[in-house]
């Protein structure tokens, strides 16, 4: 079986063929980021026309890279939410109408859904059950994974995300968006002993996370370096390693609560902000110490694609679970 899968949720445009015994066919991604950059954001209007330009050219493309043509291809799956309103329809009405001109059934994918199993798309893939940290620019989230379509919250955000905190400190310290991989980059120069940033929540019995106070005492120790001189580079680089710390060590800490709660030793992580390097050596060595192991998506396929989508699609083809003809996005969608 071949799946199409088409991811338009935010700001990229992922489009993927997976087959179900060979694995990934091809895959290609292309990003809005310099068209929002701009505005320091994601603007939801310019996103929506964007995809609508790239969401075809792209499926083409990648039946072609797969060496396929259009009759080859045995459902279409779309990510249906959570994600911007306007791009979420011109995945789905693409998918859709792709699906009801070839024939074949189409599947409405829960995004958060494609993130968790991304890591399946790896030669060193996980068995269930297990629990996954899902860290992305809307998403904090940990979730037991006892098998495909069985996933319980253990805990979550109560504010910002994780990726939303990062985005947020970058634009305090004047970095482009989104600001999590510069953040990343320009800590590495930071000094770790200047400043000791707090970790949110870790006190606090059970697996929810909160980063807006993180987020407010970033600003005030922004705010107070200011009054005395412009930033240097030196400082903001100290200022993005205390944050990113803080980040990291909440994280860290509340995978290794999840896995004792859940007695399990299997963490997955996945979301963009599992492309960030700190967190995953940090996430190796605290639980490698406790004989877990951990398993992470290609870099690729850390951040939104195509790819994720379509293997969930074929997941939940295998499962008979295909959708009516009526478009339906779920711009929230609890998972
Ligand atoms: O999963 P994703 O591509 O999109 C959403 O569904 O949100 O995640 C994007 C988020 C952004 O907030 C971005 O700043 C963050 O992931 N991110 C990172 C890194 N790379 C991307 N955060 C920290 N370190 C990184 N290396
Ligand atoms: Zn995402």
């Amino acid at each position: 079986m071949n799946v199409l899968g088409i991811e338009t949720s935010c700001d990229e445009t992922g489009v993927a063929l997976y087959n179900t015994e060979r694995g990934l066919l091809a895959h290609a991604l292309y990003s809005q980021i310099a068209v929002h950059r701009e505005y320091g954001g994601v603007v939801p209007e310019l996103a929506s026309r964007d995809h609508v330009r790239k969401t075809l050219p792209l499926v083409r493309e990648v039946v072609e890279a797969a060496g396929l043509s259009h009759g080859d291809v045995d459902a279409v799956a779309y990510t249906a939410g959570p994600g911007l309103i306007g791009a979420l329809m011109v995945g789905a009405t693409t998918a859709r109408s792709l699906a009801l001109g070839w024939g074949v059934p189409a599947l409405g994918v829960h995004h958060m859904e494609g993130h968790l199993l991304a890591p399946m798309l790896e030669e060193s893939r996980p068995s269930f059950p297990f629990v996954a940290l899902l860290v992305s620019g809307g998403h904090t989230q940990l979730v037991r994974v006892d098998g495909i379509g069985q996933y319980k919250l253990l805990g979550e955000s109560l504010d910002d995300a994780a990726g939303e905190a990062f985005d947020k400190a970058a634009k305090m310290l004047g970095l482009p968006y989104p600001g999590g991989p510069h953040i990343a980059r320009i800590a590495q120069e930071g000094n770790p002993d200047r400043f000791t940033f707090p970790r949110p929540m870790i006190k606090h019995p059970g697996l929810d996370f909160s980063f807006s106070g993180l987020k407010t005492h970033t600003l005030t120790t922004v705010r107070s370096l200011e009054k005395q001189s412009p930033l240097t580079e030196q400082d903001k680089a100290d200022v993005a390693r205390a944050f990113e710390e803080a980040v990291v060590s909440t994280l860290v800490i509340k995978c290794r609560r999840a896995l004792e709660q859940e007695s399990l030793n299997r963490l997955v992580m996945a979301g963009g902000v599992s492309a960030n390097r700190n967190l995953r050596e940090q996430l190796a060595t605290t639980l490698g110490k406790k004989g877990a192991e951990v398993f992470y998506p290609a870099p690729q396929f850390c951040t939104d694609n195509g790819a994720m989508i379509a293997y969930a699609g074929a997941q939940r083809l295998a499962a008979g679970q295909v959708d009516g003809d009526d478009v339906q996005v779920r711009p929230r969608w609890p998972m």
